[in-house]
């Protein structure tokens, strides 16, 4: 972890954010590169899932929703971690994630259970504070997820809640979804079974657990909501099972032997069913989950016909029936992928020279930049060609040019931020317009025309 995450600033993909006021815990900033990366694998979501799609529609819905979207989703009222606090240091930790490191697999048990365990181990003398290891711990009790804020006015139609001008910035992206439902089935031409899909940003109260941008208070979403019948069910859960699990291998290269479905034993106050897609990260040196695919049921509909009074129900033609449709869901964090994509690509090798590289081995598809101009030395001559070459490519693909004049330490850098070709213009390119294209994993070099540089390595990217 420690090396991934100082590459991660050292290089400019992500930053811990507020860092001239000495951090804030559990937020992060991403920088140019994580930027580009971030873009790219959300981007490549969106095509698989929407683009290429007859069956699923897209959405940007708002952060903020009325706030009987979160008493009517259960949130208000269930959606919580159980916290334990160190008396002594004032060091907040999730009680489950404590006993996991005592070996217990803690999948949604009650408090009670939680705090028989903690009992035991206290007793035993094993309970400490993680932070100052001190023996001063309460017991468990929930802690509840969503964060709160304030319009500054009333919002009105407010029924049961109690304080007047009380919001949540969203907590999951996918109530948005069900809130535009109705008007998607109106607006846009969707036939039961359908899905609707979006990304943006989720907040949730997490306490922290100090593991990058694994978890973090804000983060990015990308939800996919199907809509069907009842008796699809079945179907179509083994259906995305598996289109999802392909997507980790064939899009985004991941290898399959660090991948595994878990299935959850003890559900969501909304699923009646859920599998993790878990990766196995060596940053956190274990198995862990990157996405939820869910049944929900007719929760979500019902909950929200229920408690705005607005009938969210579908007639299906085909079945000359009227009924709420049930949701089968893909919810995957944006920056869990890209925690997971750099975990993967990350190595150090030893050279024949006997010196070490870092290199991001990250798909060529996905990486930040794809490719790096070099004119071999500060000649002006190489340097003009250097230029024109960059031209015509930054049109095409994202590139980068360097003129520093060390072309080991500008492979290295390009190495390191994972640019799967580097092209040198050197003295030759003025006789035969040729330019060397140098490889990132294997570090070979080939000569190839000038004026083919953009077509090749498009090809090869698409190709990779
Ligand atoms: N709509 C269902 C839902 O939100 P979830 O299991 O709570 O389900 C889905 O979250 C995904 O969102 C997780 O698999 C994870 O990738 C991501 N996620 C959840 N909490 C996160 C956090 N605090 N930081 C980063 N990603 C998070």
């Amino acid at each position: 972890m420690e090396e991934l995450v100082a590459l991660a600033k050292r290089r400019g993909f992500i930053y811990p954010s507020s860092e001239i006021y000495g951090g804030l815990a559990a937020v992060y900033d991403y920088g140019h590169y994580g930027t580009l990366l971030k873009n790219n694998i959300q981007e490549a979501w969106w095509k698989n899932m929407v683009l290429t799609r007859r069956d699923v529609v897209g959405l940007d819905s708002a952060i903020f929703m009325h706030p009987m979207t979160w008493k009517a989703s259960g949130h208000v009222d269930s959606f919580s971690d159980p916290q334990i606090d160190c008396r002594d240091c004032k060091y907040r930790m999730r009680a489950d994630h404590l006993l996991e490191k005592f070996g217990y697999d803690v999948d949604r048990w009650p408090l009670d259970k939680i705090n028989e365990i903690l009992a035991t181990l206290r007793t035993e003398g094993k309970l400490v504070c993680e932070h100052c290891g001190r023996k001063n711990l309460t017991d468990a009790r929930d802690f509840n997820l969503l964060i709160k804020t304030n319009f500054g006015s009333p919002i009105g139609n407010l029924k049961d809640l109690a304080e007047e001008d009380i919001v949540y910035p969203r907590g999951e992206t996918c109530q948005g979804i069900y809130l535009e439902y109705k008007n998607i089935i109106d607006s846009m031409r969707v036939k039961l079974p359908f899905g609707i899909a979006q990304v943006g940003k989720a907040f949730r109260n997490e306490i922290i657990a100090k593991q990058f941008i694994f978890r973090t208070r804000e983060f990015e979403q990308m939800e996919m909501q199907y809509f069907l019948h009842p008796d699809d069910m079945d179907n179509k859960f083994e259906y995305w099972k598996n289109e999802r699990m392909n997507w980790y291998i064939t899009v985004l290269g991941i290898s399959a032997d660090k991948l595994r479905f878990k299935k959850h034993e003890k559900l969501a106050h909304y699923a009646k069913a859920a599998f993790d897609i878990e990766y196995n990260y060596a940053c956190l040196g274990k198995f862990a989950e990157v996405e939820g695919i869910h049944q929900r049921g007719d929760w979500d509909l019902s909950r929200h016909a229920q408690f705005s009074g607005v009938k969210l129900d579908y007639f299906d033609q085909a079945r000359n029936l009227r009924f709420t449709p049930h949701i089968m869901e893909t919810s995957v964090g944006l920056n869990r992928l890209v925690l997971m994509v750099l975990d993967q690509a990350l190595h150090t090798e030893k050279l024949e020279n006997g010196k070490t590289r870092t290199v991001l081995s990250i798909k060529p598809s996905l990486a930040p930049v794809k490719v790096a101009i070099f004119p071999l030395q500060k000649d002006e001559k190489l340097l003009h060609v250097a230029e024109k070459l960059y031209d015509d490519v930054k049109m095409s693909l994202v590139t980068e040019f360097d003129d520093a004049g060390n072309i080991g330490k500008m492979y290295r850098r390009q190495d390191e931020i994972g640019t799967p070709y580097c092209v040198t213009v050197d003295y030759q390119t003025l006789e035969d317009n040729t330019v060397t294209i140098r490889e990132r994993d294997t570090m070979k070099q080939e000569r190839i025309s000038l004026d083919s540089v953009n077509e090749v390595i498009t090809k090869r990217i698409i190709n990779s």
